[in-house]
């Protein structure tokens, strides 16, 4: 293996000058045996493997090797959850030490010092004025598990039962989550979704939903949504929480201007409504802040964090201002609160996030990915934007006769054609039409460029 992702690194490291890179049939015949037994036994519901025909059978750092001996640059990075790679020695450290300890692995939500350590680093993490009046919710092991979490925290807080989110907007696929999501493939399937849940207008200046773009179309967004909540006609009751991304993932890399974030904080802050901020998948450098509201100073009422606070294995909290804990004792529980492991992976994983001064090198590697990309943008008017903050970027596929007209056919055909070079990339966006880019955050200046070529290759393979 590691002799593979050497060959692989070395190939593509002067990979910029390069014009050769090693093309994969995919799947191999071995990962086409895993994939049909996963086909036989798992749920039609599986969604990766069809994109990602492969089994894998070792991951290190930003590569992972699949059962034919194929090596990948693998920039999904588990959704973004992989903010060290995989296998990081410094998490896999943390977890034999758990391991070898006799310490307990599972504890409901009873305290150990792994949990008290846990909590003392997160804490200390946090901007100071939203850390002195923080408390903290563990919640079962998954994202959306969060985000279901927080609805009931601002429902009982308020007592009131409507919610705001945006257009866009991905926060899970657990019932009340997905009521909150935009995206509505998996949502017209499923009858009586939450009710109450009103969608309003986020920011995306390529696409802009008033047909304005720039500063004008923030604007109008936020004096649009101050204005149903005056508006005694709206049709929507006064709200429990809003809750956005700072920057939409799945929705396509669609960073909020700081601007249009602020006047979110003050239109709830002015009616009393809990701003709920899902950093599930921006949390922990991944946009070059620790904290991706951090950039614009505004300060949520509540902070949804996971992924990469497992340091790989699942763990999710809520983390909130105490002036919204009138939750009574019990009032949320689940079995699977207190995973050890993944809080002693997660305390390892912030430790070198902070003493190696990620988020800084975060900014500046995420720059030369957009630079690299913008300059193959120069050549290619398939591509019609490329936005992102940090490690999260995003590149719109359009159809390039068709003005911005989204071309999702082709962005599956880059995608398999980056597949092939050797690189893991995955879509996501309206129609499925934006490739996102989620490296791990130890990812190299030189496999940034590495990536890049493989990427220009595969974009002028398919024109
Ligand atoms: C912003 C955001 N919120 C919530 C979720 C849901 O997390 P999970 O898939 O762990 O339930 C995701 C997952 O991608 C996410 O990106």
């Amino acid at each position: 293996m590691q002799q593979l992702c050497n060959d692989l690194g070395q190939m593509m490291s002067s990979a910029p000058h390069s014009t050769t890179v090693q093309m994969r049939s995919l799947p191999g015949n071995h990962s086409r045996a895993y994939l049909d037994r996963q086909q036989l036994r798992e749920s039609n519901a599986r969604s990766y493997p069809r994109r990602i025909p492969m089994a894998i059978r070792e991951a290190k750092g930003i590569f992972v090797t699949d059962v034919d001996g194929n090596v990948y640059f693998d920039c999904l990075a588990g959704a973004g959850t992989l903010a060290l790679g995989h296998n990081h020695p410094a998490v896999i450290e943390a977890m034999q030490q758990t391991l070898t300890g006799n310490y307990p692995l599972h504890t409901l939500d009873l305290t150990t010092p792994i949990k008290d350590r846990f909590v003392e680093e997160l804490f200390a993490s946090l901007p100071e004025n939203f850390a002195k009046r923080a408390k903290i919710q563990f919640c079962g092991p998954t994202g959306a598990d969060a985000v279901e979490a927080a609805l009931k925290l601002v429902k009982t807080a308020t007592g009131r039962r409507s919610v705001l989110s945006f257009s866009g907007g991905y926060h899970g696929m657990s019932h009340g989550a997905l009521s909150l999501t935009g995206n509505i493939a998996p949502k017209s399937a499923v009858p009586g979704l939450m009710a109450d849940v009103h969608f309003l207008p986020y920011p995306y200046d390529y696409r802009c939903p008033f047909g304005v773009g720039g500063d004008n179309g923030h604007k109008i967004s936020s004096r649009y949504i101050e204005y149903l909540l005056e508006d005694p006609e709206s049709g929507i009751v006064p709200p429990a929480g809003m809750i956005l991304e700072v920057v939409q993932g799945e929705g396509g890399v669609i960073p909020a201007p700081d601007a249009w974030l602020q006047e979110m904080r003050r239109i709830t802050s002015e009616r009393d409504i809990p701003l709920i901020v899902d950093e599930i998948q921006t949390g922990w450098g991944r946009t070059g802040n620790l904290y991706a509201f951090e950039r614009s100073g505004i300060t949520p009422d509540v902070l949804l964090l996971s992924k990469a606070i497992g340091g790989s294995l699942p763990l999710s909290v809520v983390l909130y201002d105490e002036k919204l804990d009138l939750w009574k004792p019990g009032a949320h529980a689940g079995t699977f609160r207190g995973n050890q492991l993944a809080m002693a992976a997660g305390t390892a994983t912030l430790k070198y996030i902070m003493e190696n001064q990620l988020v800084d090198s975060v900014k500046v590697l995420g720059d030369r990915l957009m630079q690299n990309l913008q300059q193959i943008q120069g050549n290619h008017p398939c591509i019609g934007d490329v936005r992102g903050r940090g490690l999260m970027v995003g590149v719109e596929i359009v159809n390039p006769h068709g003005g911005k007209t989204a071309y999702p056919e082709l962005a599956r055909k880059i995608q398999k054609a980056c597949l092939e070079r050797g690189l893991i990339l995955e879509l996501g966006g309206r129609f499925g039409t934006v490739v996102r880019f989620l490296p791990p955050l130890i990812i190299t200046a030189d496999q940034i460029d590495a990536i890049s070529e493989i990427f220009a290759q595969a974009v002028e393979a398919v024109n």
